[in-house]
């Protein structure tokens, strides 16, 4: 019966560890990516797959473990940062439950997302990592609003490497940007201006 269960428990962590490792791309090794990463601001207007956009929202913020936690590293267990995605098609709201997008505005507002570098404009997604401070209400211990914020940077750091290594993997562009138009996003996605981090262009490029 105890082999039974040994055997039932091997093949159980054998499908589930198959199936995270299904959602992560393994077409180039992870120092082949680190050594070719760079900006890009090339970008050309050609939609990402949906394969690939889940690839990349599932890099910044994914859920990698069945107790819920996520690819990247974040501070007292607390997920403080939202990802949205900005694409030709609308704004979205990346659920990491899920693994999935909510819609918040449909219509093509990627320019609001910078303060005038035009190539943002063609990349097919733009990432924009917002502050969630509300996070830290159900937390045991509530840091300092500056040691909360420094957290919520630290895991965009995470986010945005990570989704750099996601990007070279799928032959795709990237470029971080802190060049950001607050008021105008803020007003589109329906957040707080000041709650707006760090923005990352992702797509095809010439
Ligand atoms: C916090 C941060 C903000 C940045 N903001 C912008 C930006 O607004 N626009 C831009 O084109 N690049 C931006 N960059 C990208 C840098 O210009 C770029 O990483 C740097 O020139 C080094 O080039 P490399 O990434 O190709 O190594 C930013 C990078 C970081 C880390």
């Amino acid at each position: 019966m105890k082999k039974f269960f040994a055997a039932t428990l091997v093949t159980l962590l054998l499908l589930t560890t198959t199936t995270f490792a299904a959602q992560m791309p393994d077409n180039i090794t992870v120092m082949q990516a680190l050594s070719s990463r760079h900006s890009s601001r090339n970008f050309v207007e050609r939609d990402l797959t949906e394969s690939q956009l889940t690839k990349i929202l599932w890099a910044a913020n994914g859920i990698n473990r069945h107790d819920g936690k996520r690819v990247v590293p974040v501070a007292n267990g607390v997920f403080s940062v939202d990802v949205y995605a900005v694409t030709r098609e609308g704004v979205y709201r990346y659920d990491p439950m899920s693994n999935g997008l909510m819609l918040i505005v449909a219509g093509d507002y990627r320019m609001t997302t910078t303060t005038g570098q035009s190539f943002v404009g063609k990349a097919a997604v733009n990432l924009v990592f917002v502050e969630t401070p509300d996070a830290w209400l159900s937390a045991k211990r509530q840091p300092p609003r500056e040691a909360q914020i420094a957290c919520a940077n630290i895991t965009v750091g995470a986010m945005v490497q990570s989704v750099a290594l996601a990007a070279q993997t799928e032959g795709l562009g990237n470029c971080v940007r802190g060049s950001i138009n607050r008021e105008e996003f803020a007003k589109v996605a329906g957040v707080r201006a000041e709650n707006i981090l760090l923005a990352q262009s992702v797509g095809f490029t010439k």
